[in-house]
């Protein structure tokens, strides 16, 4: 029976659910891994990921379809950047079958926190790893343990679908050759202060540029970003230093084949921000926000929308969202069935 949860009115927040996966590394291997109702980690004083932050992780989500199907989507991808992440950290890649098997045994087990369709709510789901052993000197563990909880969310910015405001920080937030293109714990552990001060300025997130030269849009400290040319083109920047998020590269699949429009990804220098008529944050918690202002320094980019949205924003939001809920015929491969 599904739990008694106001599903209508939940934040992007953690609630507990009843069921984790937690597989160990030990000797140079992966244990079978087992569901556990144990929320808790214990561990060494001096573990790896205490001292030097060797830890990565992955975020997807669980959907139930219009049709009542219990999905998620594209977890392949999250299990190909995770090895990704691992290998960038000198942690041991968990295998991409085993993953995606642990992804779908903790859905069900937690079936009753996944939100019923319709309520706007979703289960979140993640995948994480760090290194466990005692470790003083600079180097690698060499054991593990890699985990996935759920956790069922709502909208992740504050007001739902409201146009966010988002600012250019005096923070960087990956180095040239660092590892803003995995999803490391530290990136994020960088980006506190930086997030803590936005929204201390009333600021929704942060949009960093490119470390090395400031000229380029990246992405914020969530989510990439796309913008929409006046004569309707879908823009993204190029950069080896953002996350290679699954939310836009499955937009920018849907923008071609479902809705017939341009894409491009390049590099966008700042000044060209101007120029476009719609802009939007995206990602597996933001799924596709729109922005409605960009504050640099007292330079202000204003986005102005009818509905909140953009035009072109809102039909990606529901081409992608209606894929994933099932009210619209997925590319092969890319719902994963669960139940
Ligand atoms: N960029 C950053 C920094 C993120 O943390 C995320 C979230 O996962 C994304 C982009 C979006 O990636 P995805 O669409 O794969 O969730
Ligand atoms: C996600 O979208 O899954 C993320 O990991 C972003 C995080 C800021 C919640």
């Amino acid at each position: 029976m599904k739990k008694d949860i106001d599903w209508k009115n939940l934040g992007f927040g953690y609630i507990k659910t009843d069921y984790r996966f937690i597989s160990n590394y030990k000797d140079g291997k992966w244990d079978e891994g087992t569901i556990s109702t144990d929320d808790t980690v214990t561990m060494s004083e001096c573990a790896c990921v205490l001292q030097y932050a060797q830890t990565c992780f992955e975020g997807l989500k669980a959907y139930t379809t219009v049709d009542n199907k219990l999905v998620c989507f594209r977890p392949d991808l999250n299990a190909e950047r995770m090895m990704q992440s691992c290998e960038r950290l000198e942690m041991p890649v968990y295998p991409k079958e085993k993953f995606i098997e642990a992804v779908i045994k903790t859905v069900k087990a937690n079936e009753d926190f996944v939100p019923p369709y319709g309520t706007g709510a979703t289960l979140y789901i993640r995948p994480y790893m760090f290194g466990s052993n005692a470790v003083i000197g600079v180097k690698p563990a060499n054991e593990y343990q890699f985990r996935i909880f759920t956790t069922p969310v709502g909208p992740y910015f504050k007001g739902g679908a409201k146009a966010i405001t988002i600012r250019v920080p005096d923070f960087d937030r990956a180095a040239p050759l660092g590892t803003g293109h995995v999803k490391a714990g530290l990136n994020y552990a960088m980006s506190l202060h930086a997030i803590v001060d936005a929204h201390k300025q009333g600021y929704d997130e942060n949009l960093y540029l490119d470390s090395a030269t400031r000229t380029k849009i990246e992405e914020t400290g969530g989510a990439n970003i796309i913008f929409v040319t006046k004569d309707n083109k879908i823009v993204t920047p190029k950069s080896k230093t953002i996350l290679p998020s699954i939310t836009r590269r499955s937009l920018m699949y849907v923008a071609q084949h479902y809705l017939n429009l341009e894409v491009e990804e390049r590099e966008i220098f700042y000044p060209e921000i101007k120029e476009f008529k719609e802009c939007a944050l995206c990602g597996t918690a933001a799924v596709l926000s729109p922005v409605g202002k960009i504050v640099n320094h007292g330079d202000e980019t204003v986005f102005n929308y009818e509905n909140e949205t953009g035009e072109i924003t809102a039909k990606l939001y529901d081409t992608l969202t209606g894929i994933q809920m099932g009210r619209i015929e997925a590319p092969e491969g890319w719902i994963q069935e669960i139940k």
